[in-house]
């Protein structure tokens, strides 16, 4: 008998087939027909590449199995067939041993993937991939307008693409693809770059189908200096939309506590302002953190000064700031140890976290901490927030 083996494979009932895991994984060993996109068990080596740029988690299926399921098994399914007991006769000890190397490359791979979180219950029904790389949309730009000041040391641009007469049905949370143009150093078109929408779904001019994204220009990056620079009247190609369960409640009592870095706020501009037309200030109530290196580089600071206290607190903090101690989102967190531990009890408060990967650690460090406080454990505690769709992470 072979040694068992945990079999990476596709939920054929799940995928939208937008081929996105096909073009990254850098071994060729995802493939498609018309029916299905399978995985070549005899070149697939783990590297976990393929599963934060899924949108729907389909890609994220194992089995342990004794012989692999072939290509042509995979093509015909038209559901994941179910896990089968493994014969032990190499030990439970290799299976126990594959799991726990398993579990890590997983745990590694979702890091900024947001874990296994669910949409909230009451969120709008997201539309998936209406539009893909083989049939991008085109929008048109309306506006670019750059949102960091000139002398500060990071370019954020506002673009607001207008999508005529084709339907982006866009929710607030979700991302859409920009296909820069140009091929990359093979001759292969770009993939698209995913960017949060920083509008709410009906429009960032309410009742206009357009939508604003929030841009960070990075050095040497293709996708991002190519939007930044994009100017009025120009044409982009996009895809998406994408993301299924970074949502907002659409339940007005929902207690929203949103905690950002840098460009991280576009998703929480889009949840305030959905709030702010749909609802108004009478509503559960939002709170954001939100860290950048000074206020001439917080994406909005000019704009969210002027957003009502009781809609939105509030809590802007700085790590660069000459004269003033650093402060991290999670360090003002922690001076707030009372209330973030009430509302962590609350069954109707929700968590949505966005921005540079290493905040999602210490972020995490700080709810465990607040936990710690009132006797919850937090990693309990996150794994059924994750479940009913109230802890939600995107980090990059
Ligand atoms: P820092 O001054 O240490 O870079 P950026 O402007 O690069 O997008 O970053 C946004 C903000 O996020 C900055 O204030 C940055 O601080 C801060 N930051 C960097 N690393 C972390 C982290 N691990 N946790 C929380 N905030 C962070």
């Amino acid at each position: 008998m072979n040694t068992p083996l945990k079999q990476h494979l596709i939920d054929p009932e799940v995928c939208i087939r937008c081929y996105t895991c096909e073009m990254t994984c850098p071994l060729q060993a995802i493939e498609h027909d018309d029916n299905n996109v399978v995985v070549n068990a005899e070149l697939c080596n783990y590297c976990m590449d393929c599963i934060p740029v899924c949108p729907t988690g389909s890609i994220d299926e194992w089995r342990v199995v004794n012989n692999a399921y072939s290509l042509e098994e995979q093509y015909s399914w038209e559901e994941l067939p179910e896990q089968q007991e493994i014969a032990a006769d190499n030990g439970d000890a290799d299976l126990d041993a594959l799991d726990e190397a398993m579990a890590k490359l997983l745990a590694d791979a979702h890091q900024g993937a947001g874990g296994k979180s669910k949409a909230p219950a009451s969120a709008a029904k997201p539309t998936i991939n209406l539009y893909n790389l083989g049939k991008p949309v085109e929008a048109v730009v309306q506006g670019n307008f750059r949102l960091t000041e000139d002398g500060a040391d990071t370019h954020v641009s506002h673009i607001i693409l207008d999508f005529q007469g084709h339907p982006m049905p866009v929710l607030e949370g979700q991302s859409i693809g920009i296909i820069a143009p140009g091929t990359d150093g093979d001759g292969n078109p770009h993939l698209p770059r995913l960017y949060s929408v920083s509008s709410p779904r009906d429009g960032e001019r309410s009742g206009y189908n357009n939508v604003s994204l929030t841009v960070k220009r990075e050095e040497h990056g293709i996708c991002s200096n190519y939007v930044c620079d994009l100017k009025k009247g120009d044409t982009v190609s996009v895809t998406g939309p994408f993301g299924a369960t970074f949502l907002l409640p659409d339940d007005p009592e929902a207690r929203i506590m949103m905690i950002c870095t840098g460009t991280g706020s576009a998703p929480m501009r889009a949840f305030t302002m959905r709030r702010q037309r749909a609802v108004g200030s009478e509503n559960g109530g939002m709170t954001m953190y939100f860290g950048a290196r000074s206020p001439e580089n917080l994406p909005y600071h000019g704009p969210l000064k002027k957003v009502p206290e009781n809609l939105l607190k509030q809590y802007l903090v700085f790590s660069r700031v000459e004269g003033m101690p650093k402060e991290y989102v999670q360090d003002r967190m922690l001076m707030h140890q009372a209330e973030i531990g009430e509302f962590l009890q609350d069954p109707n408060g929700y968590v949505y976290i966005c921005g540079l990967r290493g905040m999602e650690e210490g972020v995490g460090e700080a709810f465990e901490k607040i936990a710690k406080g009132i006797n919850v454990d937090w990693t309990n505690l996150r794994d059924s927030m994750r479940e009913e769709g109230r802890y939600h992470v995107e980090t990059y």
